[in-house]
């Protein structure tokens, strides 16, 4: 069998992601201790915990101005501007596939190629989430750390309350993201496919 090789991660991609990957798992961690963990029983100890999150959501913010400039300034910008026609029913398609077809081994709906490497799913999910959450998200924890900077009340609440509302709720959309994300990375030709062309940069699909 004949393996197609498309490359289709750029470096910059690739470290942008990893640093992306690692921080957010490392800001959903300190979160969730901040969060859950009491002070007698702390998972990580408060001011760690803190201060990691305020590190972790510094290079996060710096690595999402790399990401938006990067695909403005880059062809990789493309797989985010460029929408097939009939979106509604190619979510429907492409979700279809993922609860029925794969397990039927159907052929994938929409196959990768040089032109549009994420299928209709994978490209709604990422641009709602890497242009209207994460910097909601960002936004709101500016807001939260430096609170002179935001509004005594937001609709009648007080505006911290506001922000630290928003921010969490973003933080859950965001955790479920990468849980979902992680799961459907191991649907290519094997389990590990992906995973190996965001270290390598190529896809790899048997013809
Ligand atoms: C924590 C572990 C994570 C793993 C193992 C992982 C894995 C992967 C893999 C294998 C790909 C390539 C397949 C594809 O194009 O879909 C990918 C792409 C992508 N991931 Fe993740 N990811 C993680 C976290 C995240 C997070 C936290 C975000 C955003 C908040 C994210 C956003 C993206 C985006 C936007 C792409 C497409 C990048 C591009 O090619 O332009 N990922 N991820």
């Amino acid at each position: 069998m004949a393996t197609k090789k498309i490359y289709l991660y750029p470096v910059w991609v690739r470290l942008w992601h990893m640093i992306n990957a690692l921080m957010i798992l490392l800001l959903i961690l300190t979160g969730i201790s901040m969060r859950y963990s009491t002070p007698e029983n702390p998972l990580i100890r408060f001011d760690i915990a803190v201060g990691i999150h305020n590190v972790a959501a510094f290079i996060v913010t710096f690595n999402y101005g790399i990401f938006v400039i990067g695909n403005i300034l880059t062809r990789n910008g493309r797989y985010y501007r460029k929408w097939r026609k009939n979106l509604a029913t190619n979510l429907w398609k492409q979700f279809v596939f993922y609860a029925v077809g794969i397990f039927r081994k159907e052929p994938h709906p929409f196959p990768i190629n040089e032109e549009q490497k994420f299928n209709p799913l994978q490209k709604f999910s990422y641009v709602i989430v890497m242009y209207l959450c994460m910097p909601l998200l960002i936004l709101s924890g500016l807001g939260l750390m430096f609170p002179d900077l935001i509004a005594y009340k937001v609709f009648n609440i007080s505006g911290l309350v506001f922000y630290d509302v928003v921010h969490i709720i973003l933080g859950f959309v965001i955790s479920l993201f990468v849980l979902i994300h992680i799961y459907t990375c191991t649907l290519g030709d094997k389990p590990g496919t992906l995973f190996k062309s965001m270290i390598n940069g190529y896809h790899e699909e048997h013809e």
